[in-house]
This record gives structure tokens, sequence and C-alpha cells, in this order.
């Protein structure tokens, strides 16, 4: 039996590699989604705040990231969490203030971190100036920032739009126009109009005022769904909904071509690429759609998003053949425009729904690790690097999905509690008595202050692999070739580098000549040297330099 080179463990305290800089910097970055109520609270009301984010940059630097994501942190009467925006400039008091957004910007540049805001354009707040002045006044300008339509014939709603969160898309006008106001999500979250060309205005300038503060780029919530049809056809029935579906399966009983995934909403982008053009801004849109061609006509041209989250991955179960298949359909189609997850805040945690514990962890990681060898970005979600399962729920709910429809209703919350810091009450994320989600304690080899000293765990582990990029830039600018396909593994050449990934439940072998020095595997012992053969152990990915050449 051969000797394997392996390139080294890491030790936890890594120097950084320099920023990526360039105009195409994004394409190798490493991103990190901070659900900012749950990362780090500093004022003890028990919820996160933008002073506990700049308090643990150092945390993300050293992980090895490029990118924090931050979710919203705008003014916001929270109905959705910050997903309702009352004003796009003003930071929410629960979560601080605009000098703290200026003291995390300069933080963040020191420690050469980029940052992107997510921005929520599809709706506002009902309690936004906007649409206060736009019920008050029917004739007036703001009236035609919302999407308003006459009721039906039988004086119900004027279509068969539903929200996300359940019930009608639409509801009455408080202000007695007796027409209905759009709103995919809560009747708190009124639609914009965006077939409004003020509304482009006015987002336009809402992303100056926040690249000139420090921005590098933006979430954009809801991507898909900014246009609708002008005259309000009803959807196509997928099947018949009942009393007691959950919400998203209500939702997904319908074909949303008339309110969600539009053409005419990728030619909009292009007057968002305009908009940010001279502040070098990173525009990466929620692009929740299981058509990858309409996915592509978002972003393959190369002048509307610069890229989109592909969410299909994140939201299904483990099954690893459809997401290959899924990966390959998207990466050929895509042009690099490709920003990949397991997870988010949305929806369960990975380690959880790949079948829970060290089974479920092995498959995040393997599954992350392919994912960092396709074109794109690379984000992951706060706790994904502790390897965080889903969180018990201790109390109510705070998720409006579930919280409006029922007992028993799967909710967000699982994805959404505290990070786990330390062992210290409430996981040292607060010194509240409890924090704004209550959520069961874990046990200590899961907190950030084990594991970052803790040689071989999982957070070194991420670190590995967020500096992998960093270290073979060959990984993410070298062509993407797939050299070997099967149901459930994949061989992926990066110039001399080679990805194996086998998420299937036997061991692979794949010819040696691909597997010359371990750079990295996503568990430990997972490669065995057998003659002509490398043996990948099952649900496992190594990235390797070819026998014959060196790393990039
Ligand atoms: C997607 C966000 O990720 C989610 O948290 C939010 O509820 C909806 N968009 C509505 O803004």
């Amino acid at each position: 039996m051969q000797a394997l080179t392996h390139s080294g463990p890491g030790d936890g305290r890594q120097p950084r590699p320099a920023r990526l800089e360039g105009s195409d910097w994004w394409r190798g970055a490493v991103g990190y989604e901070v659900y900012v109520r749950s990362f780090q609270d500093t004022d003890g009301d028990g919820v996160g705040d933008l002073a506990g984010v700049t308090q643990r940059l150092p945390y993300l630097a050293e992980l090895g990231v490029d990118v924090v994501w931050l979710t919203p942190f705008f003014s916001s009467p929270g109905f959705d969490h910050g997903y309702d925006v009352s004003d796009y400039v003003g930071v929410d008091p629960l979560l601080g203030t605009l000098d703290d957004w200026d003291h995390l910007a300069a933080t963040a540049k020191q420690l050469g971190l980029r940052l992107f805001v997510d921005i929520v354009p599809n709706h506002t707040s009902s309690h936004h100036e906007w649409f206060r002045q736009a019920v008050a006044d029917p004739t007036g300008p703001f009236r035609d920032y919302y999407v308003w339509a006459d009721p039906a014939a039988d004086g119900g709603p004027p279509n068969n739009w539903v929200s996300h969160f359940g019930g009608p898309a639409w509801s009455m006008d408080p202000g007695g126009s007796g027409q209905y106001y759009c709103h995919l999500f809560l009747p708190e979250q009124p639609d914009l109009n965006w077939a409004n060309p003020a509304v482009m205005d006015e987002f336009a300038a809402i992303m100056r005022f926040w690249c000139d503060r420090g921005a590098d780029g933006f979430r954009i919530d809801v991507a898909h769904g900014l246009t609708k049809d002008p005259a309000l056809r009803d959807n196509p029935v997928l099947r018949e909904v009942h009393a007691g579906m959950h919400p998203m399966e209500v939702f997904a009983s319908f074909q949303h071509i008339h309110d969600l995934h539009r053409h005419e909403t990728a030619v909009l982008f292009q007057q968002w690429r305009t908009a940010v053009a001279d502040l070098d801004a990173v525009l990466v849109g929620e692009m929740d759609t299981r058509d990858v061609d309409r996915f592509a006509e978002y972003v393959k041209d190369r002048n509307a998003l610069h890229a989109a989250f592909v969410l299909q991955v994140g939201l299904s179960d483990w099954d690893p053949e459809a997401t290959i298949t899924t990966m390959l359909e998207y990466q050929a189609k895509s042009n690099g425009g490709t920003a990949w997850e397991v997870s988010n805040h949305d929806q369960a945690r990975a380690v959880s729904r790949y079948g829970g514990g060290e089974v479920g962890l092995r498959r995040t990681l393997a599954l992350t690790t392919l994912m960092g060898a396709f074109d794109g970005m690379l984000f992951l979600y706060q706790g994904e690097e502790l390897g965080l399962p889903d969180a018990v729920v201790l109390g109510h709910m705070e998720d409006p999905m579930s919280a409006r429809n029922g007992a028993g209703m799967w909710s967000r919350d699982v994805a959404r509690g505290p990070m786990p810091w330390s062992t210290d009450p409430e996981k040292g994320f607060t010194t509240a008595p409890i924090a704004w989600l209550h959520t069961e304690a874990l046990p200590a080899a899961f907190t950030a202050d084990h594991q970052t000293d803790a040689a071989h765990s999982t957070w070194q582990r991420y670190q590995q692999l967020t500096l992998l990029r960093k270290r073979h830039p060959m990984l993410w600018q070298a062509p993407f070739e797939l050299l070997e396909q099967g149901p459930t593994h994949l061989v992926v050449g990066r110039g001399s580098l080679r990805v194996v990934a086998n998420l299937g439940t036997e061991p692979v072998a794949v010819p040696a000549a691909h597997v010359g020095t371990v750079l990295f595997e996503s568990a430990d012992h997972s490669v065995r040297v057998d003659g002509a053969h490398v043996w990948i152990s099952p649900e496992c990915t190594v990235v390797a330099a070819t026998a014959t050449t060196d790393a990039g």
C-alpha cells in the first residue's frame, strides 16, 4: 500500500491570507450569513445587535470568510423580524444605531472583511411612510408605489394568489377605498409596484447610501418576486388545497408564473446593475425557483445580478443523486453566477435535514466541500461551522409563518437560535436572563469557545475549507472540468486540482493519479490508496493535487 501525502492539518491559528481583490473578487469568496438578532447581544436586552457583530468580527476573520451578509437591521416594527422595513436608511433601535453600523464597517475593513446588506425590495412594512401615504391619499404619488386592485366580482380578493405565510395574498385597503393591496408575505408587508420607475429610483438611492457607508454588496430578498403580471391573472393550480396544510405546502400548490419568477424581473435587474455600476457593489439575489433556465436568465449574461442563491439544494433532504444532477445543471447554465449554500435562516439546519448527529454533519461537510469546487460563491450560515443541529425551541414560536397558523406547525425558529459562544448562561449570547428566542442549552462541545481551540474540531475543518480557496485559487479560477460522474459521485478537475466527492453509501475507487497530495478531506481518514486506485470513503469529499503536478 502506498503512502499518501497530506498538506498538514489546520491548527486553528493560521495566518489570514490577503483579501481577494479585483472586480471579480466575489467569485472566489466564502460568505457567512449572520442572523443579527441571534449572533451576539451587547446591551443585555436579549436581542443580538450590530455592536455584537462588530465584537465577533475577529472570530469571522479567523474562520477565513471573505464576506459577511447581515440580515436586515433597518427600522422595522418586526412582524417578520426585520424583513418588514419601515425605513431603509435607518437602523432599528433594537439592533443599534447608524454609528454602530459605521463602527462595524470600519472594523470589517481593518480585518479585510466585506459586508453585504440584506435589502428588501419586494415589499415594505405597512408602517413605512410610503405605505401610510399611499393609504391616506389614493390620488397621491405614493399610491402607485404599491400593487392595488379592485375586488373580484364576488367582492373577494382579485385573484387566487396566496401569501407565503398563509391566506390570500390580498388584504383590504385600511383607508377604506374598497381596493385590495397585494402582499406575498404578511398583510404587514405590502408589495411594492416595480412597474413604477420611481421605486427603482428610491432603491438606487438606498443602495448608494449603504455603499457610501461601507457596504460592498447586497443580498436581495425575494429577488425572484419583484414584478407581477400586469393583468393579475390567476396562477395555475397544481393540486387541491385543504384546511390544515402548512402554508409552505399551500404555496407550493400553485404554479407561480404570474406573481413570481417573471422575465420582466430579470430585465429590471439590468437597471439595478447600472445603478450600482460606479459603486463596485455586488448583487446576489435570493432566487427561490426550481426552474434553472429562469434562474440562469437572471445571471448568465453578466449584466443583471452578479449571482443568485441556489436555494433548491438547501430546501431538500439528503438525496445525493438529485443533488448532483441539480448542481451540475446550475453549474452548466449559469455562467458562474451561482451562490451555493446548504442552509440559511429560512430552512432546517443541514445537519438535521441530512440525518442528524455524526451522519448529518459528515454529509453536510461533504456537500459543502463539493459546492466549494463549483463556480461562484460559497455561503455558510451562522453556526454551521460548529456543526449545529436544529435548535429545540422552548417557549413560544417567533416565526410569523408558524406562529400565525397554529400550534405544531414547522417553524423557521429551529434555525434561528442564539449562537452558542460558551457554556455561560444563555450560551454567552446575552446577559439577559432569557434570549429573544429561547432555545435549549447545547453540550459544551458545540460552543465556539471549545471548538476554536480543540484540535480537529468541526470549526477547524471549516477554517481549513475556507482557507483552501485562498491558498489554491485554482479551485475557483481554473476551468471546471467534469472528469467522472456516477450517480452519487463526481470527480471535478480544476487545473491540476481534483475534487473527488463520494456522496453515496459505498466506497468509490478513482485513479490514483487524481489524488497525489490531499489538500483537504471533509472527514478524517477518507482516503485509502490501493495500487493504481484511491478509495474514497462514503459521504466524503476530498480536494487533492494530482500526482504529477503541484497545486496552484
Ligand atoms: C426571505 C427571507 O429570507 C425570509 O426570512 C423572509 O421572511 C421573506 N423573504 C420575506 O421577506
